[in-house]
């Protein structure tokens, strides 16, 4: 590496998460120290194509500036990032910084073409990504783990197509209702419902299935909902507690981005007990899902007993100056910009570390 890092980060993409994605990028750009890093802005667009801009110096006035022009000038991704090019590039980063979530982004698709191109990034690898986003995979490995979580089942399209009877008895005997259904792979609460009975059951199924083709259903705890942050590769650290409380039925996507009306609790209060619970399993399930760099993870807290289950854990959590994941670590006592640092150097860290593995005998 000669003289400063090259930190190119990533944002926009084909997903519902774009207009987030370019509010990260906003927050993330303008707080990174430019005195250590050169900042590469790296835009997908909404079709998909990957702009890159000019280095940014200074500090940005209005998020539009990063809807970098398709111009014929521009890097294209094709330009860009292919791996016969990529290393004779001067614009190969050191580092990809990739502000995406959900599909596309933030489940190890991305993940697989930057460790194609041998670039260090933020975040967890291939697989860590990749089942942390699928919901199913996730509580299979929890179950394995013995990780508390909510009783669930789990089935395709085909099988409800084939075996819908059996499924209904299954779901009934199991879990009954009020319960929970989701499509596997999404996040933002998109395709999600709670279903009261068999009728709104059937609904809730046809819908979640129009995001994907397996969906989960969970039982309904009535319970807190308390997140927490991890960071780190081997070594893990925590952040305080924070608590969700949304105006709706549940945290669905309205609450997430449009009504205001959410309120981010931190420090949750907990007894002593439940917080070591709470760290306890945060750290148990990172690592069975092998997360890497970052995580939030997502708990209930039940509210009959305080027994605490694994929800979900987001392994590119909303990272916005206003997200969850900073302002917890902020009250940690890790501020904005440093949190970026470190993440930068576990990034570096853990490439660096896959570089030493043979891959060969001879
Ligand atoms: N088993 C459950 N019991 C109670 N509430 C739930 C359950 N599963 C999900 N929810 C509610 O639905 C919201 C979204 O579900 P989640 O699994 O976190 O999906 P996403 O990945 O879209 O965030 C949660 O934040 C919570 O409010
Ligand atoms: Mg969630």
């Amino acid at each position: 590496m000669n003289g400063k890092p090259k930190v190119a980060i990533v944002y926009g993409g084909k997903s519902a998460e774009y207009e987030v994605s370019l509010q990260t990028a906003f927050s993330v750009i303008n707080a990174i120290d430019k005195e250590k890093y050169e900042v590469l802005p790296v835009h997908i667009t909404n079709k998909g194509r990957w702009v890159e801009g000019h280095v940014i110096a200074g500090a940005l006035e209005y998020k539009e500036q990063l809807l970098l022009d398709e111009n014929p000038t521009a890097v294209s991704a094709n330009e860009w990032l292919t791996p016969s090019n990529i290393n004779a590039s001067k614009h190969k980063p050191d580092i990809v910084f990739p502000l995406l979530h959900g599909p596309n982004g933030e489940d190890g698709t991305v993940q697989g073409l930057f460790e194609l191109l041998d670039i260090a990034y933020v975040g967890s690898g291939v697989a860590g990504s990749a089942v942390a986003m699928d919901k199913v995979l996730a509580k299979d490995i929890f179950r394995a783990h013995g990780i508390p979580q909510a009783a669930y089942l789990a089935f395709t399209k085909y099988e409800w197509t084939e075996q819908r009877e059996h499924i209904l008895a299954e779901l009934e005997g199991l879990i009954g209702y009020p319960c929970f259904v989701k499509p596997a792979n999404l996040g933002s609460s998109i395709g999600i419902s709670k279903s009261h009975d068999r009728k709104g059951f059937m609904g809730s199924v046809e819908l979640a299935f129009q995001f994907d083709q397996k969906v989960v259903v969970e039982e309904a705890l009535e319970a807190r909902e308390i997140e927490i942050g991890v960071i780190g590769n081997d070594e893990l650290e925590l952040s305080t507690i924070g608590e969700i409380q949304s105006g709706s039925d549940f945290y669905d996507y309205e609450s997430k981005y449009q009504d205001g009306e959410t309120n981010l609790i931190i420090p949750a209060m907990v007894e002593e007990e439940t917080l070591a619970q709470l760290q306890t399993l945060a750290k148990k399930a990172y690592k069975a899902l092998n997360c890497s760099g970052l995580s939030r993870v997502d708990c209930f807290v039940r509210t009959s007993d305080h027994k605490v289950f694994v929800n979900e854990v987001n392994t590119m959590p909303g990272f916005t100056l206003f997200s969850m994941f900073p302002l917890l670590w902020k009250h940690t006592g890790v501020e904005y910009r440093q949190l970026i640092d470190r993440l930068i150097r576990l990034g570096i860290e853990r490439h660096q570390k896959r570089s030493q593995i043979r891959y060969r005998i001879d």
